[in-house]
């Protein structure tokens, strides 16, 4: 995984940019523009409404929602995060970045038949996935096929799992621009961040960790790899998560939810509509502010994203307007 190196600090500076980097959500922010005559909130929408990217419904809804939140302080705040083109980029310089699976697939943990097959299943299965014009009904059992025969080619692979650290040091993934200021300010505010992906956990948790952000505020609700005694992999653990069933995937982690009973407020990031039931375990949710990446098929998804997200950011390689928001809501 090649790191951009403006952002890889060497580890006896770490907390020194970490401070830094606390200050300030990311470099191409808005500048603060202060003004006697507008409210810390209208400064801060102000701010958040410059961003071309950013596409609203109902700006008076997003406003409702955000200062119902700051007003119950970020002590009851939780973040809820997609990782797969939510945390990870969906193109750099022109060129798809990968996913979890992708990482694996592209790595010489694979044969090149099994690359070939599941480049197959890709080019099958992604179209229906992102297809507006398919109903999650019917797209469902066609999503658990896809995952249920990647999965199968995948153990038959004898994947060692000394070998995962190699794939991702070796791949392209890339977290967005501004992940830094993300992972750590939370962190930093001890606001617990649930990642909840559809993609490989041991995958996921060694690119966060290879960024150095796997900090203790951070849980993964994934699929992870079952190794036999020897290190090689024998299946999936638990039940499959696939891109539309995380409300059942939410619903079995209860136990996580009732630890966070008193974070009423939740801060939602997505990049599928099948993200918008991650947080459908939260236990007498107050407010959710929902923010949505459409990476891909703008123009035909562009309205469903509108209807179900607040805030849509459409091809926006950067975690600027989520960061925004968080210091917002921690100020
Ligand atoms: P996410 O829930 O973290 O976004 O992860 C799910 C993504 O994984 C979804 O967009 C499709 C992708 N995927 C692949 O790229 N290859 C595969 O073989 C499978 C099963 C999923
Ligand atoms: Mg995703």
């Amino acid at each position: 995984m090649r790191k951009n190196k403006n952002k890889r600090q060497p580890a006896k500076r770490k907390a020194a940019s970490q401070t830094q980097n606390s200050k300030r959500p990311c470099s191409d922010s808005p500048k603060r523009t202060e003004n006697p005559q507008l409210t810390p909130f209208e400064i801060f929408f102000k701010e958040i409404e410059k961003f071309s990217k950013l596409h609203m419904k109902d700006r008076d809804r997003v406003q409702e929602i955000l200062q119902s939140m700051q007003k119950a302080g970020s002590k009851t705040l939780q973040v809820i995060s997609d990782f797969d083109m939510t945390l990870t980029r969906f193109e750099y310089n022109g060129k798809r970045c990968p996913t979890c699976h992708n990482i694996l697939e592209r790595s010489d943990a694979i044969s090149s038949d099994c690359k070939k097959k599941l480049q197959e299943l890709l080019d099958k299965y992604y179209p229906i996935e992102i297809d507006s014009t398919l109903s999650v009904e019917e797209k469902l059992p066609l999503m658990v096929e896809w995952w249920t025969k990647a999965h199968e080619l995948l153990v038959n692979q004898k994947i060692k799992k000394a070998g995962l650290a190699k794939a991702v040091k070796d791949s392209e993934a890339k977290l967005r621009d501004g992940y830094q200021y993300f992972f750590d300010h939370l962190n930093e505010h001890s606001i617990p961040l649930l990642i909840f992906s559809a993609g490989i956990g041991d995958i996921l948790e060694e690119v966060i960790r290879q960024t150095e952000v796997f900090h203790p505020n951070v849980k993964v609700i994934s699929n992870y790899m079952d190794f036999d005694e020897s290190g090689v992999l024998k299946a999936f653990k638990g039940e499959l998560i696939h891109i539309y069933n995380k409300k059942e995937g939410a619903l079995l982690n209860t136990g996580h939810f009732q630890e966070l009973r008193t974070r009423t407020n939740v801060l939602l990031l997505g990049d599928s509509l099948g993200d918008l039931n991650m947080a459908d375990g939260v236990q007498d949710m107050e407010n959710i502010l929902k923010i949505g990446f459409l990476n891909d098929k703008v123009e035909e998804r562009k309205q469903s994203y509108l209807d179900s997200y607040d805030i849509v950011l459409i091809k926006d390689e950067t975690l600027d307007v989520p960061n925004a928001v968080i210091r917002f809501l921690t100020e």
